[in-house]
């Protein structure tokens, strides 16, 4: 099976591209990160990037507010396509994709959000939480559907919320199943074992390996 080409959209410090590349290089991830793209020139994703011999740029959002510009999103695909990706996975991306984007890529984008979806979807999910109240929180890896933290869920890992937990150490701990989780999914995606049906995500065991998404498939 050949490796799956994985291009990460990243705004900010970018741990969970950085987990990525480390599994990647380390043999733990079925697939290499191609290319990084960033909507914030000076995103610290884009260095861990370079540092990495990883392909890596920023294109410009073209506006202010949660989502891109279209001649920015159109720039966004173009330069994804070019790049020959199987697979975008948002990692920290601070932009809404829009439903073109979205369809272009349909099922084939992921994303990692710092709570137990569908609670707490949107920004500072850990805080969210805390204010809440709840004693269990997490990480979700998503596929990206039209609305916001809303697609359907691939894995999901379970954190305690202790006493005394602050935002920052809740969501330190949390962090640490995001990095764990996101290699997880992009491996069974990579191994054709997901099969959607509807919001349902069902995992095929290994021997069911053909009826998923196959990236050497061509339509
Ligand atoms: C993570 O908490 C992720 O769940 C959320 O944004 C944060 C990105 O962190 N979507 P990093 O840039 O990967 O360190």
């Amino acid at each position: 099976m050949r490796r799956l080409r994985i291009g990460v959209l990243a705004s900010g410090r970018g741990t969970n591209l950085q987990a990525l590349i480390d599994a990647s290089r380390e043999g733990r991830l079925l697939g290499e990160v191609v290319i990084v793209l960033s909507d914030v020139a000076s995103a610290m994703a884009l260095e861990r990037a370079r540092k990495a011999g990883i392909q890596a740029c920023y294109i410009e959002p073209g506006r202010k507010g949660a989502r891109l510009a279209s001649e920015s999103e159109a720039r966004y695909i173009e330069v994804l396509d070019e790049a020959r990706v199987d697979l975008v996975a948002l990692a920290g991306f601070m932009r809404i994709l829009s439903p073109d984007f979205v369809r272009h890529y349909k099922l084939r984008i992921m994303n990692i959000h710092p709570s137990l979806l569908p609670s707490f979807p949107g920004l500072r999910a850990q805080k969210q939480a805390l204010e809440y109240g709840v004693k269990i929180s997490g990480c979700t890896v998503h596929f990206v559907d039209e609305g916001v933290d809303t697609g359907p869920i691939i894995i999901q890992a379970a954190v305690p919320v202790l006493e005394g937990d602050t935002e920052a150490s809740l969501s330190e701990r949390i962090l640490k199943e995001e990095h764990r989780i996101y290699t997880e999914a992009i491996n069974l995606f990579a191994q054709q074992r997901l099969r959607v049906e509807g919001r349902i995500v069902h995992v095929l065991p290994l021997r069911c390996m053909n009826a998923g998404y196959n990236p050497d498939q061509t339509e």
